[in-house]
């Protein structure tokens, strides 16, 4: 059974909505907390172009630790998967996502994941390119590619804001530098990483992404392969086991679908083989997921059972 209508969404935005009182929006980046604590909004998108949704769909959100999944699948196709996991790791590290302790104590310089932080950093690094503006383009056209649509681009104000505060990625970064798993200039590789995680776009775009991981990398509307089966596979993975940072040993028992959340509140889900969802609830819980995106993902995955375990 499907989710078929707008109506259907709605009520369940109205009930998950009554958690955002108890989350908080993220201000770690000062531009992200004038965000709305009460929004959320939702869309479905099936690969036969059908697309359902509530709340204030307009409303566009950077998509932070969201880009991780998708600068990962370009990264694997730049490069292929040995060159990568030569860089960086395959575990969960059950540690917030902006963590430094593992790198130490664990493997010296290779981060355990592409979707910590650290990990995501040297995954930036590997993206092709000569020039800082080139690896940009390069990863915007493939989000365009993905959504269909040649107008996204990125957030100047929360790019700047990003890269003006964000000294624990500095961090991260001069401890990868100092164990040479990176070899470029910091502030340049802050500049690409901060645009990457400022890309901005709809809950409908984000459900369209969602899709295309959902059906092995394969555009459902256009047919073409964007990416392919095995990089969609391996991102899907880690959307399972690493996508909700230390919450997703937890989400995978309540709800099930491979998901990658950013701390502008935004969750993109790929139920295998059926849609793509995109929700956008900036309200956070102490983990920095969207609390009412949980929510609302967790009354979805109930009703119209959509655990893949
Ligand atoms: O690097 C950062 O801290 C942010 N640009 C992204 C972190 C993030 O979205 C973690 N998500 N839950």
């Amino acid at each position: 059974m499907l989710c078929q209508s707008n109506d259907e969404l709605k009520a369940l935005v109205t009930e998950a909505k009554t958690c955002t009182k108890n989350g908080k929006v993220a201000d770690y980046i000062p531009a992200l907390g004038k965000a709305n604590p009460n929004d959320l909004s939702i869309a479905i998108h099936y690969p036969d172009g059908r697309c359902v949704s509530a709340g204030d769909i307009e409303k566009r959100i950077t998509l932070q630790s969201i880009s991780k999944v998708i600068s990962l699948a370009l990264v694997l196709m730049d490069r292929g998967s040995d060159y990568v996991f030569e860089r960086v790791g395959m575990e969960p590290t059950g540690d917030p996502f902006n963590s430094i302790a593992k790198l130490e104590t664990m493997a010296p310089g290779k981060p355990l994941n592409p979707m910590i932080n650290a990990g995501a950093l040297v995954v930036t690094h590997m993206i092709k390119g000569n020039t800082i503006e080139e690896r940009f383009q390069r990863l915007l056209s493939f989000i365009q590619e993905m959504t269909n649509d040649s107008t996204i681009s990125y957030c100047e104000e929360v790019a700047r804001s990003e890269f003006e505060t964000a000294h624990l990625n500095r961090a991260l970064c001069y401890f990868l530098k100092q164990h040479n798993i990176l070899d470029e200039d910091v502030e340049q590789l802050m500049d690409l990483y901060t645009k990457q995680c400022a890309i901005e776009m709809n809950c409908l775009d984000l459900a369209r992404i969602g899709v295309v991981f959902a059906m092995d990398g394969v555009d459902p509307l256009s047919c073409k392969q964007i990416m392919p089966t095995d990089v969609a596979r391996i991102c899907k993975t880690f959307m399972v086991t690493c996508g909700m940072y230390n919450a997703s040993g937890e989400f995978a028992i309540k709800i099930g679908i491979p998901s990658k959340s950013g701390v502008s509140g935004g969750i993109m889900g790929a139920v295998p083989g059926r849609f793509g969802i995109g929700i956008f609830g900036p309200a956070l819980d102490e983990k920095g997921n969207s609390i009412a995106g949980i929510k609302l993902l967790e009354l979805l995955s109930k009703n119209y059972s959509l655990s893949m375990f």
